[in-house]
């Protein structure tokens, strides 16, 4: 399917491409993309094992890169974060970031004193390993907003859905935010304010790839080459051109990560 007929460069800064829903055709599927332009991925772990496999990924398919980290759904009960599991992965050149860590409190699946002693862990193992973070903050902003404000890590607050005025603090904190499908979608009235005010050199544009296609393909499995459509909806609120929106998007992740 051809989306991106300039065929635009595209850098997905958040996606999942260990995931199952990739199982079965991850090769085409990295050949379509490269066809409709996307030049870099970052997959982010969600647990030990998975960090384990989108490196192993990275070594297989130049587009991609990882972020590894221990997801606040996917804590080991009963266990403290180790960094020993995840150092031997940093030794990889295309380990970029720790993510995805934060905290979610809509699933509630571990409780939020056990989320917030691994979220800090991981960022303190960040700073030390001197590589920025990937955060995940569902219905947990002001608890994120807190440890973000005590730890100040380089980094990205990605799918962004809280108030303009927490998009603020983030930027005052030096941090990026993520902007994924979800602008494009109908009820995104909060978070096309956020945009509109968000400075074009702290904007990453993401997919969250399977998850979270933007309209016009909204509940189907996603891909990183769907960002064209995220990009067209962010060109629109700010008023400039698509290519100007994907061009920055890549800036910025290309100095926050690293990558030359
Ligand atoms: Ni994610």
């Amino acid at each position: 399917m051809e989306i991106n007929l300039n065929k635009l460069p595209i850098f997905d800064s958040h996606a999942h491409f260990d995931d199952t829903a990739f199982k079965e055709d991850l090769s085409a599927v990295v050949a379509e993309m490269k066809e409709n332009g996307v030049v870099g991925v970052i997959n982010n772990g969600v647990n030990y094992e998975s960090s384990a496999k989108i490196v192993e990924l990275a070594e297989n398919q130049d587009i991609f890169y990882s972020a590894v980290g221990v997801h606040p759904e996917d804590l080991y009960n009963g266990e403290n974060f180790s960094p020993d599991k995840l150092l031997p992965l940093l030794a990889h050149s295309k380990t970029v970031a720790i993510g995805e860590i934060g905290l979610d409190y809509h699933w509630d699946t571990h409780p939020a004193d056990v989320q917030k002693q691994w979220f800090e862990d991981q960022l303190d193992f960040a700073k030390q390993v001197d590589l920025p973070v990937i955060v995940h903050d569902r219905e947990a902003h002001n608890d994120t907003l807190e440890i973000l404000k005590k730890h100040k890590p380089k980094g990205v607050l990605h799918c962004f859905s809280g108030s303009n005025e927490m998009a603020k603090e983030i930027l005052k904190l030096g941090m990026y935010i993520g902007v994924g499908g979800v602008v494009t979608f109908k009820n995104a009235r909060k978070l096309v304010e956020v945009v509109a005010d968000l400075p074009l050199d702290r904007l990453l544009l993401e997919t969250d790839a399977p998850y979270l296609s933007p309209e016009p393909f909204r509940g189907k499995r996603c891909t990183s080459d769907l960002i064209y459509f995220t990009a067209q909806k962010v060109a629109e609120i700010k008023s400039i051109t698509t290519e100007d929106v994907l061009k920055a998007s890549m800036e910025n992740i290309k100095v926050l990560y690293n990558i030359l």
